[in-house]
């Protein structure tokens, strides 16, 4: 073999060696969630049963709570609510900074379950759904597992077959082709949504992004042995090519996702009923009815929080 050969192949295995290497570019624990998220004081454009609050609300009613590495985020679980007033106060989380490519991974000990909830850590474009909307932990009324979804304008669909290890559910992310519904991955799972997932103690949701595609992985605490090791100690860069096949795997096959998918916000939100916790709500086997049951059952939202560990991101 000629230098020239073995200095070509050289630099081949290098670049493929290296090409799902991430370096860490952001770490947010305790109250560092606080400094790199705002609050957004908004009405719930999915007509939710909530009423986000401010900051000085949330920590005044012990909404946030930071210390060491805890960050939680909950709804009111202590007032009944009057039927012609505002919903249940909770909180909507905004990241100040914004993201393309790279990787997320979020360490989460427990999440929102409960009848009539409906939490969600996301990322999302500014003049939706024109820059794509990016669901990564979702879903209503504890009934899991979770589903991973795409929202984007038209010109975006998903081939039926490909490499991973949930069920696709639609196939065309269009938001006007199925009534918002997008392109959803449903994992198989059962540890990644709900009470089973906080009863082992919660686990790692990873989204790693690229113009080619869009990948995402779950693992439970409780997959002692499977979780990869960069992921378990959040290690200062990630090679998200040991990390196996993705729960949900959405490639650019018939999808431009640089152009569908733009700078993004991470969101993690926590609202109740409204378009899909309410009109699931009887088919989830919960009481009554969605707003009466929020209304007036405070105490059943005793855990209906978020205890995040840490998020760390990688570019
Ligand atoms: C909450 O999260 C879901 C996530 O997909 C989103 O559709 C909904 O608009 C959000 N609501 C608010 C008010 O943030
Ligand atoms: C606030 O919430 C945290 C987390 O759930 C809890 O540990 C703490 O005791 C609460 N503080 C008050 C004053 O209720």
């Amino acid at each position: 073999m000629t230098a020239f050969f073995k200095a070509l192949l050289l630099a081949h295995t290098a670049s493929l060696a290296f090409a799902a290497t991430y370096w860490q570019t952001d770490s947010h624990t305790g109250s560092g969630f606080l400094k790199a998220f705002r609050f957004e004081a908004i009405s719930d454009p999915t007509h939710g049963r909530v009423k986000y609050v401010d900051s000085a609300t949330a920590a005044a009613q012990n909404l946030t709570f930071a210390s060491g590495n805890h960050f939680v985020l909950r709804a009111d679980s202590k007032t009944t609510l009057s039927a012609s007033g505002p919903g249940r106060n909770s909180v909507r989380l905004l990241s100040n900074k914004q993201y393309r490519n790279g990787v997320m991974v979020f360490n989460i000990r427990h999440m929102p379950v409960g009848c009539g909830t409906w939490p969600a850590v996301w990322t999302v474009g500014s003049n939706w759904p024109n820059q794509g909307e990016i669901d990564i932990l979702e879903g209503v009324n504890n009934q899991g597992p979770n589903t991973v979804t795409l929202h984007t304008s038209s010109g975006c669909s998903m081939p039926a077959s490909r490499a991973q290890t949930g069920t696709a559910l639609l196939n065309n992310c269009d938001v006007a082709a199925s009534n918002n519904a997008g392109c959803g991955v449903r994992m198989t799972d059962t540890r990644s949504y709900g009470s089973i997932f906080n009863n082992k103690g919660g686990g790692w949701f990873a989204v790693e992004r690229t113009d080619s595609f869009i990948k995402v992985w779950f693992w439970s605490r409780a997959a002692t042995g499977m979780i990869p090791t960069d992921v378990l100690n959040g290690a200062t860069s990630v090679n998200t090519n040991n990390w196996g096949t993705p729960r949900a795997y959405f490639p650019n096959t018939n999808c431009p996702i640089s152009s569908k998918f733009g700078l993004h916000n991470i969101v993690i939100n926590l609202t109740f009923c409204g378009d899909w916790a309410g009109n699931a709500y009887g088919s989830s086997g919960c009481p009554g009815t969605c707003i009466d049951y929020v209304n007036n059952n405070p105490s059943a939202f005793t855990n209906a929080y978020f205890d995040f560990a840490w998020l760390k991101i990688y570019q």
